[in-house]
C-alpha cells in the first residue's frame, strides 16, 4: 500500500525512490558514516564530516556552528547528506518546564504535548533537529535516579503521556517548522534495574515485559515516533544494544517499526564490559546485527563495520537497511530541502507565552497529599506574616531539575520572589534557609528559622532533594528527606504554627519520619523555571491543586517495589489479617502473625497510593453504572458515575477508570488503569462521566506471548486513585 508519509513527500515511494537512488550512490565509508554520531564541536568534526565519516553529531547546541557543519555537510561532503543533530532535550530547552514525573503528575496529555512542543521550538533555534525524549520507562522503583525522567509506574499512564509527548516533539509532520523527531528511550526494560541502581542487570520475564514495560513504546511507535534509543542495561543475559529479541523480533516483525534504533552513549563499546563480546569488533558486529542503526559516542562502527562487510560477516544488504531508515529520516525531517536553522525564525527563548505554559504545567504538577483542618489555601488577608524557611525556596536552580543542559537559573522565578510578590502591601514575610542546601547536616541556621517562625502566623518549608540527587547515575538506598531537613521540620512543627511543607524532589520521598509533624504537604516534584508564581498561586488558593500521583510513594525504602497493579497472591493482606511489630506477643506461635503477604513493620499499603491527591475542594464518586452487565467481542461498554464538587470553588479533577480481570488463564493485577479524564467542576455541581470499554482495553500478553482478552468476569471501578471502592461487575463473551 501506498501510504503518506510523515514528511511532505506525496507517498511512501516517492521517499522510498529517493532514499534508495541515495543509497546507490553511497561508498562502504559513507554508508557506516551515516550510521556513526560523535560527540564534539566544529574542530573536532569539520574533517570527518566532510568525508561523510559522519552522520549525526550530539551536544554541539551553538548554532553558528551547528549551521556551518550542516554547511560542510551538505556543500562540501561528496554526496551532501545533512547531519540529525542531537541532544538531551527532555523536560524544555530554555524554558524549563516540569522534570518528566511531575509532568506526569498532570495527567494531562495536551499540556504534555503542548509543553513538549515548545521545548521542540526552542531547541530548534540551537539547530537541534533530535531530542533524546520522550523517556518512558516504566518504573516502579523509587531509588533509581532516572525516575526523575520517567512518566511514573503505570503503562497505560505512560503510554499517553509519551505519546503525546512524541506528538509535541514532532509536531504535525516531521518536516513542519520547528518539529524535531523523537526518541523513545530505553528500549527496553531499564525501569527494572535490580535494587534501582543505575545500569544494572534486568530479569524480566518476557510475559511481564509484554505486559508492563512494552505498552508503552508501542503507543509512541503508533504516535509516529522517528527513532528509538537502545537501553544500557542486559536484558535476561543479552545487553539490549545486541538484543536480537528486542531489535529483531519485537520492534521490527511484530511492531513493523520503520524509523531507526540508536545506541545509548558508548553502549556498543560496553557490550564488551558486560562480558558479551570479546573486543570491539565483535560488539560493533553484534551491535549491528542485532538491528542497532546508529552508534552513539564509541565509533566502533566507523572502525570495525567495513571490515565486517569484508569478511562477509555482516553482508552489504544487511548494511543498506540498517542505513535506509536514517536517511529516510533526514528526508522526512526536510533536511534535504534545509539543513540550516534561522534563530529568528523561531519564537524568542524563554517567550511570555512559553514561560506561561511552563507556569500552567508547574501548577498542574503539584500533588497535594495532606491538609489537615483546611490549612491551605493560606488566606492573604487574614495573614499578618508569613515564614518562608528552607533550602529550596530561593534557589533558581534547584528548582529546575535534573537533565537541563540548555535550562539556566538566571531565568527562574523563584518561591520566595514570588511569595514576596503577592504579599507586597499585605502581609509580611520572614525568611530563613535554615540549612545551606538539602544534604547539609549543620544546624547552625535552625536558631534563625525558629526564630522567623516564631514571628509568623504560619511557616512555609521549601525543602526536598537538589537536582543532582536524581537522574542518571544518582540512585539513593536511602529515599527519606536528606540532611537534617527531617530534623528541621520536627524543631519547627513544635513551635506548634500551622507548618506546611512544599517538597521538591526528583522522586518519591519517603516521608513516614515528617509526615505527622506537617499540617499541610504540596509535592512539587523539580517543577522548572516558574516554580515561584505555581506554587504561590497554590499556596494562596489563585489556583486549585488537581495533580495526582503517577507513581506510589512507599512508607519505607524496604517496601520497594510497592505499586497498585499487584498481583494479588495467595494470601492477600487485608487491615484484618496483619500484625505491627509492636503487637506480637513474646514467644508468639508462628500462626499469630496474619500469615499474610505484609511487613511486619511497614503493613501492606504505600504511604500515599497512585493516583492520589488532593484538592481544596471535596470531590464525591457515587452511582456507578454499566451500559450492560455484558460486552460482546466487538461492542462497545459505557461505564458512568456522577461525580460532585462538594466544595466551594471551582476545581479540577482528575477521574480514573481502574478494571480487574477476575480470572485469567495467566493471574492479572489487582487493578489496572484503563482510562482517565479532567474535569472542571463549578462549587457544587453534579456530572455524569463517562468512559467506554472494548474488548481490546481488557487484553494482555498471555503465557503464549498473545495479546488476547480473555472472555469472563470483571470488575470495573471510577474514583479519584486506586484506592476506589465504587465498582460494578459485568462480562467479557466469548466471540460467537
Ligand atoms: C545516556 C542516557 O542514558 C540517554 O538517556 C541519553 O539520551 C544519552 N546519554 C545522551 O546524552
Amino acid at each position: 500500500m501506498d501510504t503518506a508519509d510523515p514528511g511532505t513527500h506525496k507517498t511512501e515511494v516517492d521517499l522510498d525512490i529517493r532514499v534508495r537512488d541515495l543509497l546507490g550512490r553511497m561508498t562502504l565509508i559513507e554508508k557506516i558514516g551515516q550510521m556513526s554520531q560523535v560527540n564534539g564541536g566544529y574542530a573536532a568534526l569539520a574533517d570527518d564530516i566532510r568525508c561523510g565519516s559522519i552522520g549525526s553529531i550530539i551536544n554541539e547546541v551553538d548554532i553558528d556552528t551547528v549551521n556551518n557543519l550542516q554547511r560542510i555537510a551538505v556543500q562540501e561532503s561528496r554526496l551532501g547528506i545533512p547531519l540529525l543533530v542531537g541532544r538531551d532535550v527532555i523536560h524544555g530547552f530554555k524554558t524549563i518546564f516540569p522534570i518528566p514525573l511531575g509532568q506526569a503528575a498532570t495527567w494531562n496529555p495536551d499540556l504534555v504535548q503542548a509543553s513538549a512542543r515548545v521545548a521542540a521550538l526552542e531547541a530548534s533555534t540551537a539547530g537541534v533537529n533530535w531530542t533524546f525524549a520522550p523517556m518512558i520507562d516504566v518504573t516502579r522503583d523509587p531509588r533509581w535516579g532516572r525516575i526523575a525522567e520517567s512518566l511514573g509506574e503505570d503503562p497505560y499512564l505512560c503510554s499517553q503521556l509519551g505519546a503525546a509527548m512524541v506528538k509535541g516533539f514532532q509536531g504535525e509532520q516531521l518536516d513542519q517548522h520547528g518539529s524535531i523527531a523523537a526518541c523513545a528511550k530505553h528500549f527496553a526494560g531499564y525501569g527494572a534495574v535490580e535494587a534501582g541502581l543505575d545500569y544494572n542487570t534486568t530479569s524480566i520475564p518476557e510475559i511481564e515485559l509484554r505486559n508492563v514495560y512494552l505498552p508503552p513504546f508501542l503507543a509512541a511507535i503508533r504516535a509516529g515516533v522517528a527513532t528509538v534509543m537502545a537501553s544500557f542495561t542486559d536484558l535476561n543475559g543479552v545487553p539490549a544494544t545486541a538484543n536480537q529479541f528486542l531489535m529483531q523480533q519485537v520492534l521490527k516483525e511484530e511492531w513493523n517499526f520503520k524509523g531507526f534504533v540508536v545506541s545509548d552513549w558508548d553502549s556498543v563499546a560496553q557490550l564488551t564490559v558486560h562480558g558479551f563480546t570479546a573486543n570491539d569488533a565483535d560488539a560493533a558486529l553484534a551491535a549491528a546485527s542485532s538491528g542497532i542503526n546508529m552508534e552513539m559516542n564509541s565509533r566502533l562502527y566507523d572502525r570495525h563495520l567495513g571490515a565486517a562487510v569484508a569478511s562477509s560477516s555482516l553482508t552489504e544488504a544487511q548494511l543498506d537497511d540498517l542505513v535506509y531508515p536514517i536517511l529516510k529520516t533526514k528526508f522526512q525531517l526536510g533536511l534535504f530541502e534545509n539543513a540550516y536553522r534561522n534563530p529568528d525564525s523561531f519564537p524568542e527563548l524563554l517567550a511570555p507565552s512559553h514561560r506561561e505554559l511552563a507556569h500552567e504545567a508547574a501548577s498542574q504538577s503539584c500533588v497535594l497529599l495532606k491538609n489537615t483542618g483546611a490549612t491551605l489555601p493560606l488566606d492573604p488577608h487574614r495573614l499578618t506574616s508569613l515564614a518562608v524557611i528552607g533550602p529550596l525556596a530561593d534557589d533558581g536552580y534547584e528548582q529546575l531539575g535534573t537533565w537541563i543542559f540548555d535550562g539556566e537559573a538566571e531565568h527562574s522565578v523563584t518561591c520566595l520572589r514570588s511569595l514576596e510578590e503577592l504579599a507586597a502591601g499585605r502581609f509580611k514575610i520572614h525568611y530563613a534557609q535554615g540549612v545551606s542546601d538539602t544534604r547539609s547536616y549543620n544546624t547552625d541556621g535552625f536558631e534563625k528559622a525558629l526564630a522567623a517562625v516564631a514571628k509568623a502566623d504560619a511557616a512555609v518549608m521549601f525543602i526536598g532533594e537538589e537536582s543532582i540527587l536524581s537522574g542518571e547515575a544518582h540512585c539513593r538506598a536511602d529515599i527519606n528527606l536528606p540532611g537534617v531537613q527531617a530534623q528541621l521540620i520536627d524543631t519547627i512543627s513544635a513551635l506548634g504554627k500551622p507548618t506546611i511543607a512544599v517538597i521538591m524532589a526528583g522522586r518519591p520521598l519517603t516521608l513516614t519520619n515528617v509526615i505527622d509533624k506537617l499540617d499541610a504537604l504540596l509535592y512539587a516534584w523539580h517543577p522548572g523555571t516558574m516554580a515561584g508564581p505555581a506554587i504561590a498561586d497554590l499556596l494562596f488558593g489563585i489556583r486549585v491543586p488537581a495533580g495526582k500521583l503517577p507513581i506510589s510513594f512507599p512508607r519505607m525504602v524496604g517496601q520497594v517495589p510497592i505499586y497498585y497493579a499487584r498481583k494479588n497472591t495467595g494470601k492477600p493482606a487485608t487491615e484484618h489479617n496483619i500484625t505491627s511489630i509492636e503487637e506480637i506477643t513474646g514467644r508468639a506461635p508462628q500462626t499469630s502473625l496474619g500469615m499474610s503477604a505484609f511487613h511486619l513493620d511497614a503493613g501492606f499499603t504505600p504511604l500515599f497510593p497512585f493516583g492520589y491527591g488532593l484538592s481544596y475542594c471535596d470531590f464525591r464518586y457515587s452511582d456507578l453504572s454499566l451500559s450492560s452487565a455484558q460486552l460482546e467481542p466487538e461492542e462497545r461498554l459505557a461505564v458512568s458515575a456522577t461525580l460532585h464538587n462538594s466544595g466551594d470553588r471551582e476545581a479540577e479533577e482528575v477521574v480514573q477508570l481502574y478494571v480487574k480481570d477476575m480470572v485469567g488463564s495467566v493471574t492479572r493485577p489487582v487493578k489496572e488503569l484503563k482510562g482517565f479524564q479532567r474535569h472542571l467542576l463549578q462549587p457544587g455541581e453534579y456530572r455524569r462521566i463517562e468512559f467506554t470499554l472494548q474488548s481490546q482495553d481488557l487484553a494482555f500478553s498471555n503465557r503464549h506471548m498473545q495479546w488476547v482478552a480473555e472472555p469472563g468476569d470483571f470488575r470495573v471501578w471510577i474514583g479519584g486513585d486506586s484506592r476506589t471502592e465504587l465498582y460494578s461487575d459485568f462480562r467479557l463473551l466469548a466471540a460467537s
